[in-house]
């Protein structure tokens, strides 16, 4: 069985992120999200909202799975029997970075692989920071984030100014 890793920290979750999952999907058998933590974010919401909103944006995709990780990338990579991690790319900068995070992360483990899938035209400039920027001062999030989440960040965003 062909497992692909798609890690974040979806903090939160958008319209671009659903859209590498649903074309990473069908390039494997199982895939499996996870949601992490990035040392050099601060995130907004929990772990545990975190975890809750990929699984609402994703319920119609029968081999998607949803975990929550603290650890190491590569921890889950090896744990799992994953062949690749998925990475969703804007622009020449994002490719920099997964360039940078795939050299450390084989130095961990050398069997490690990244698929990169360019994301479309039209959500090459959603990003979480923009959904919480927009959300903050009350704009409409309702392109950017799926459905089914947007008024659980728009709360969420809301309640913080408070
Ligand atoms: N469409 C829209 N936005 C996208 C996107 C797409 N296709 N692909 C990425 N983005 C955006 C996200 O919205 C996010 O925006 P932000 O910077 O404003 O928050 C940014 O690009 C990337 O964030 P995200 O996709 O959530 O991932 P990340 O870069 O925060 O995740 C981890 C990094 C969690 C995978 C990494 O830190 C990690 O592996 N952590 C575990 C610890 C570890 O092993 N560290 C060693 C790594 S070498």
């Amino acid at each position: 069985m062909k497992t692909y890793l798609f890690p974040g920290t979806f903090d939160p979750f958008t319209r671009g992120h659903r859209d590498i999952a649903r074309r990473a999907s069908g390039l494997c058998d199982r895939l499996i999200i996870a949601v992490m933590e990035n040392s050099a974010k601060k995130p907004v919401f929990t772990p545990d909202e975190r975890e809750q909103m990929v699984r609402l944006s994703i319920s119609e995709y029968d081999n998607i799975e949803v975990i929550k990780s603290s650890g190491l990338l590569v921890d889950i990579y090896k744990d799992m029997g994953c062949c690749a991690v998925v990475r969703g790319i804007r622009s020449e900068s994002d490719f920099r970075y997964e360039a940078e995070m795939t050299l450390a992360n084989r130095l961990l483990y050398p069997s490690y692989e990244t698929v990169l899938i360019p994301c479309r035209d039209d959500m090459s400039l959603i990003s979480s920071s923009i959904v919480k920027e927009v959300g903050h001062y009350g704009g409409d999030i309702s392109k950017m984030v799926p459905a089914e989440i947007v008024e659980m960040v728009k709360n969420k965003l809301t309640e913080r100014k408070l």
